[in-house]
């Protein structure tokens, strides 16, 4: 799997430099992973550093009232995520001694926590191996593996999921190579018109080589 050195080395080279990267403590990983579930990374940058400031950890969140929380919210919409976000900062508090689960099943337990961000907060704070597959992540390996059929479907899904598991238990950094994917996904492999020429996965993507890059997925 050399692939998955290059992924890595690539990443390393052009990775954004983004406020939760320079300091990635469980609690600001969780809250940027929370305001990136439905908003562009450009358009959190700015709300995090905020959010942040004023709420420096799941102390402060928990303790501070309701409207303080949806007030430095405004304008990221979807506000149901503040409310969760303040509801499982109590929960923590409450009953977990102030600290985040470290493993995907626990912090699926918390609201506002599904199995893509459970699988990146426990990926990106505690290296958990555990692979994070949403719509982008499923475009770049339908390109790179060559799968020809839906990528929604159960047994696509399956083998997407466990190619990557393999994947990431190889990597030796499940943080960086969870972080790569998305940032390829984001830069490179893009869902029209991807930079093939600037791709670290070029040299054995089944698309590009079967010239089906704009057809898959
Ligand atoms: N999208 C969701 N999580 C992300 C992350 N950690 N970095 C960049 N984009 C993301």
């Amino acid at each position: 799997m050399q692939w998955v050195s290059d992924i890595l080395a690539w990443y390393g080279l052009h990775q954004r430099v983004l406020p939760w990267r320079e300091l990635p403590t469980p609690y600001r990983v969780w809250v940027s992973e929370v305001m990136l579930q439905q908003t562009q990374v450009a358009t959190v940058c700015p709300y995090f550093e905020r959010f942040v400031a004023r709420f420096p950890g799941v102390n402060e969140l928990a303790e501070a009232p309701l409207q303080d929380v949806l007030k430095r919210w405004e304008g990221l919409g979807y506000y149901r995520r503040a409310r969760y976000l303040h509801e499982a900062a109590q929960v923590l508090v409450e009953r977990h001694a102030g600290q985040l689960p470290r493993s995907p099943e626990g912090l699926l337990a918390l609201p506002g926590i599904g199995t893509y961000t459970a699988a990146a907060i426990a990926s990106i704070a505690f290296g958990c191996a555990v692979p994070v597959v949403d719509g982008n992540v499923q475009r770049v390996f339908a390109r790179f593996w060559g799968i020809e059929e839906s990528t929604r479907t159960a047994p696509t899904q399956r083998r997407l999921r466990e190619g990557l598991t393999a994947a990431v238990r190889r990597s030796m950094d499940p943080s960086s190579f969870n972080q790569a994917i998305m940032e390829l996904g984001a830069l490179i492999c893009t869902p029209t018109s991807p930079v093939c020429g600037s791709c670290p996965l070029s040299p054995g993507c089944k698309a590009l080589a079967g010239n089906m890059v704009a057809m898959l997925p």
